[in-house]
């Protein structure tokens, strides 16, 4: 991120060092401002995070990937992710911190719905939380939002509904996009605060964008997004390749870490490290 980009994103903060509220994200959207979100997992990349200026960090329920190593986020927990959320809540001190509610925490009704977001709020000190789906689950949205707790809507490819679409495919192709479309307004309606819009058609998350006064945030959904986020270790290249499409590495720490690991290993086998500034006396 350029100089002058940082300046900007810094501004979302206001004043003071209070962390980021989804007013902060209206306002932005409102003045064209454009921001990241990056997923976090624990507190010491929370903390690079927060400290470059990104004002929302999102514990994905891809921490069943990139943390528990599922080959899909549908078996993550409510009790995997509340400790990674207590640690990015913990680790940063500007960002607002939105944790994923996973898959079967709150499709069944209101009730359970209101119950897992007060958990993660409570419990993991999340600011809001995030869930999949459309008007399938405005009522659960309507409920959690209603109970003063803000929610974030995530249309599109929803991995949590990997099996019933068949793959990670692009959404919202052909007639499909009007049914996306329509979902982003039942969101809207019933009081979330922002919209991920995850692999659709450039175009249609660019209509989604011009017609919502809440903020989309873009992940293999074109230009047009209020906002992008990445999953860290996608950004970092430290995620097997090839990865999805959308993925840009902006560095590449599988490779880093190789070497080093590489030279620690060959360093301790030929009684190079620990050297004697690495010993005490
Ligand atoms: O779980 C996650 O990381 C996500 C983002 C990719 C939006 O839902």
């Amino acid at each position: 991120m350029g100089v002058q980009n940082d300046r900007k994103t810094q501004s979302l903060y206001g004043s003071g060092s209070r962390r980021v509220t989804h007013l902060d994200l209206l306002k932005a959207k409102h003045d064209s401002q454009r921001w990241p979100m990056l997923t976090a997992y624990d507190a010491l990349t929370a903390k690079v995070f927060d400290d470059t200026g990104v004002p929302v960090l999102l514990v994905g329920d891809s921490a069943a990937n990139v943390v528990y190593g599922y080959d899909t986020t549908v078996q993550v927990t409510i009790e995997q992710l509340l400790p990674l959320v207590q640690a990015v809540v913990r680790g940063s001190s500007r960002a607002m911190v939105v944790a994923d509610m996973p898959f079967g925490s709150y499709q069944s009704s209101r009730e359970q719905a209101l119950e897992t977001a007060t958990r993660f709020l409570k419990e993991g000190g999340a600011h809001a939380v995030k869930l999949e789906g459309g008007a399938a689950v405005a009522a659960q949205v309507e409920a959690i939002v209603q109970a003063g707790i803000p929610v974030m809507g995530h249309l599109g490819l929803t991995p949590q509904s990997v099996h019933a679409l068949g793959g990670y495919r692009v959404q919202g192709r052909a007639e499909a996009a009007d049914r996306v479309a329509a979902d982003a307004k039942a969101l809207e309606a019933a009081g979330a605060f922002a919209l991920v819009l995850e692999v659709i058609p450039a175009e249609l998350a660019a209509r989604i964008t011009a017609n919502s006064r809440i903020p989309t945030i873009g992940i293999g959904a074109g230009a047009s997004c209020d906002a992008q986020v990445l999953v860290w270790q996608d950004l970092a290249g430290l995620t097997a390749e090839p990865g999805p499409k959308f993925v840009k590495r902006y560095a590449n720490f599988r490779t880093t870490l190789t070497a080093a690991v590489d030279q620690f290993a060959a360093e301790v086998a030929d009684g190079i490290y620990p050297a004697p500034e690495h010993s005490y006396k």
